[in-house]
């Protein structure tokens, strides 16, 4: 195989998995390779995977198959991400084309995993864990778009019994405070005007500041917000266990931080929660909601959850749906339990016909669409900031997202990157129409 001139990164899964697609593809652009706008013209193709679900980690096997072209031909193929550091050797093994396999830890490798490939001498296979390494051997960040992602925590400890991420990302660890207000420093000198900081539990970051003090997520949003050029941040995924009184602080107190929050919950039953390991009670969540409330009475709030866990009776059910109408959600993400190797809840009895959880899950979604529908509807006729993001289909027409995450369509000549005050005309169950209001000096 000869070395690859063009590379192309497709991620799948969570937001952290498209920061280090960012990553990936800046370290191959640094070692000269041309980003391919589609995989099938790409010498390279790196499929940053994700193991979250069956359905999720079995999509990396016909997307390979796909990767085949008609002359008989393939690309050089890489599997990162999740499914790499769960399903490691046993990859290649299943799907003989793979030629490189590279945890989500070890893709700093890639460049040398890759030419070892190139020069014909065999596959590469990487999962090690060293912690942090891959963040100082990567190049300097560069902002791509006015609003950009910037992880600084990885891992979990908590090990719900569902769930893979704390097999799949290592243990929990917070990268240190200069190295995360280097890279939104550098973001901001690159034109992004909003920072969202990621990490598995992204409330649990600690570290020192420059003085040498303790610091949760609260101080190092404080320090990111008085950066010049940043006027927005936010912070994803939030555990509720780890929602302490300064980030709820931070919430009344830090113009920048936006009023949005993610905090899963999983289910409303406490027997379920107990059986999740999730160390929280459907009470004990709804007194944090009513804390951040209180902060900001208008902060938008989304969730996770998941229908169908092991033994989980109707009534059990009902009880997450009354969990959902006493909070009353602007968004959500449900999905149907999905038994994942080597997690206790894989082994648990009771599992769930499907049919009843296509059945809940439909209930479920119904009940939040009418929420998030009921929100969208109750912000039109506000005046509020937009921040643009990205072009219309239409000419002239311009994406930006409001204070709540939500999509607002608007037409304007002002750049990308700009914030303007919108009126907020009307709304569809997944963004908003707009109309200039005045322009804001930005
Ligand atoms: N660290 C984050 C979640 C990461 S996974 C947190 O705790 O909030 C994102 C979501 O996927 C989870 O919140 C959960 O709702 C869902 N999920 C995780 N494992 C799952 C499984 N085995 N089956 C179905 N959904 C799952
Ligand atoms: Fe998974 Fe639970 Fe950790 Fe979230 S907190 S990543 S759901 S183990
Ligand atoms: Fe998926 Fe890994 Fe993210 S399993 S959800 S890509 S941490």
């Amino acid at each position: 195989m000869s070395k690859p001139r063009t590379f192309h990164v497709k991620s799948f899964g969570c937001q952290m998995n498209v920061y280090d697609g960012q990553r990936m593809a800046e370290l191959m652009k640094a070692e000269g390779l041309a980003p391919a706008a589609d995989a099938g013209e790409a010498d390279l193709v790196i499929l940053n995977t994700c193991h979250i679900r069956e359905r999720a980690a079995e999509k990396v096997y016909s997307e390979i198959g796909r990767l085949r072209r008609e002359d008989g031909s393939r690309p050089l193929i890489a599997v990162a991400g999740c499914v790499a550091q769960a399903e490691g050797a046993e990859i290649p093994r299943r799907a003989p084309s793979v030629d490189v396999v590279v945890g989500p830890q070890a893709y700093h490798h890639l460049p040398a995993m890759v030419a070892k490939v190139a020069a014909g001498r065999g596959r590469a296979v990487n999962t090690e864990m060293p912690i942090l390494s891959k963040f100082d051997a990567l190049p300097q960040r560069r902002a791509g778009s006015p609003s950009a992602f910037l992880t600084v925590q990885e891992g979990c400890d908590k090990f719900c019994t569902y769930c893979v991420v704390p097999y799949t990302r290592g243990a929990e660890v917070s990268r240190p405070w200069d190295a995360v207000l280097d890279e939104a420093r550098a973001l901001a000198d690159g034109g992004a005007r909003e920072v969202t900081l990621l990490g598995q539990n992204v409330n649990a970051w600690t570290g020192e500041d420059e003085r040498g003090r303790l610091q949760g997520l609260a101080g190092l949003i404080r320090a990111i917000a008085a950066l010049p050029g940043i006027a927005r941040i936010r912070y994803t995924t939030s555990h509720p266990n780890d929602m302490g009184d300064g980030l709820i602080a931070a919430h009344a107190e830090v113009p920048e931080l936006m009023p949005y929050l993610h905090l899963p919950v999983q289910s409303g039953s406490d027997r379920v929660l107990r059986a999740m390991n999730r160390s929280h009670t459907a009470e004990s969540y709804l007194r944090i909601v009513e804390r951040v409330r209180a902060a900001r009475p208008d902060i938008a709030l989304s969730g996770d959850f998941i229908v169908g866990f092991p033994g989980e009776t109707e009534a059990e059910f009902g009880e997450t749906l009354g969990l959902i109408r006493a909070v009353n959600y602007a968004g959500a993400y449900s999905f149907k339990y999905s038994p994942r190797p080597g997690t206790p809840a894989a082994a648990m009895e009771d599992q769930i016909p499907q049919a009843m959880m296509d059945e809940r899950l439909r209930r479920l979604q119904a009940l939040l669409t009418e929420q998030s529908t009921a929100f969208n509807a109750a912000s039109v006729g506000r005046r509020t900031a937009v921040l643009l993001e990205r072009n219309g289909r239409r000419p002239g027409q311009r994406i930006g997202k409001s204070p709540w995450l939500q999509s607002v369509h608007v037409d304007t000549d002002a750049p990308l990157g700009s914030l303007i005050e919108v009126d907020l005309l009307s709304a569809g169950p997944n963004s908003l129409a707009g109309a200039l209001g005045q322009r804001r000096a930005a």
